[in-house]
């Protein structure tokens, strides 16, 4: 089938374009990279003969009203185009436990929920706990000088590879509304993640750990985002992913 991938480049979408073209279905790319803004609108050309949209598109703030316009803007463009091209099944990738976070970026991510809920194109929503690739990200986002600033969180992170499987599956099993969530075989600490990470890569940065404001750091620091015990379970532990990482001295 054809496929069109918002976010084809990011962490989960590269892994979701490779898979899609593994199993043969032909990909259409939808990045700014590729000549694509998403909160600009899209020509339902682009996507002609496309069957199915996955959307792993994604913007790095805290703030809820920027990642709200963007989600809102990205979501808007994807359900008109989509349904002027024919589109007929649109899957979303969501965070497991954000319910009743009305705060920063899991706050506009429950918008993006609603929307998508509400859309005209008929839907898969896979709500996926932290990758292990968040770690790498918040190394990135929260480097102050020598220190890394990680929040306060109890996660039970999967390999973004493995999130991409179960997005993909979705794909080719057709509209489904709410997917069961997907979650990491283990409990983690992310500071924890963060300097293990540091460790592979022979850094002696120190981490430190805060707690972030609002709804969104109770929700990070409470375990909330680890789930229900009814979520399916990945397979790859973080120790795992990060032993496959390359070592640096
Ligand atoms: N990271 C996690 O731990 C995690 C966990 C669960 C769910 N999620 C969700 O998964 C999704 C992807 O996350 P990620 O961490 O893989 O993201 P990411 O690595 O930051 O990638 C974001 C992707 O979106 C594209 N993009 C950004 N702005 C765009 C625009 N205006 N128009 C078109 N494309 C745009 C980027 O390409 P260009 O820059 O080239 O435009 C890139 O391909 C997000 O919705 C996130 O909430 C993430």
């Amino acid at each position: 089938m054809k496929v069109a991938i918002s976010g084809a480049t990011g962490i989960v979408g590269s892994h979701v374009r490779r898979l899609a073209q593994a199993r043969g279905h032909e990909v259409v790319s939808l990045t700014r990279s590729t000549g694509h803004d998403l909160t600009k609108g899209l020509s339902a050309q682009t996507l002609a003969g496309v069957e199915t949209i996955i959307d792993v598109s994604g913007i790095q703030t805290l703030s809820r009203r920027k990642a709200t316009e963007y989600f809102l803007a990205v979501s808007r463009t994807l359900q008109s185009a989509g349904a002027a091209a024919g589109v007929s099944h649109l899957v979303a990738l969501s965070i497991v436990g954000i319910d009743g976070v009305t705060s920063s970026y899991y706050g506009a991510k429950g918008e993006q929920e609603r929307a998508v809920r509400a859309g005209v194109l008929p839907w898969t929503l896979l709500r996926a706990a932290q990758f292990h690739e968040f770690a790498v990200q918040t190394v990135e986002r929260g480097s102050m000088g020598p220190l890394v600033v990680a929040p306060r969180a109890r996660v039970r992170p999967i390999a973004a590879a493995e999130v991409a499987e179960a997005l993909v599956d979705l794909a080719e099993a057709g509209p489904a509304g709410d997917a069961p969530d997907l979650v990491g075989p283990r409990d983690e600490i992310l500071a924890d993640m963060v300097r293990t990470l540091l460790s592979r890569r022979g850094s002696r940065r120190p981490v430190v750990e805060i707690p972030l404001p609002g709804s969104m750091g109770a929700a990070m620091s409470s375990g909330r985002l680890r789930g229900s015990p009814d979520a399916s379970q990945g397979r790859q532990t973080y120790a795992e992913w990060v032993d496959q990482l390359p070592r640096s001295r």
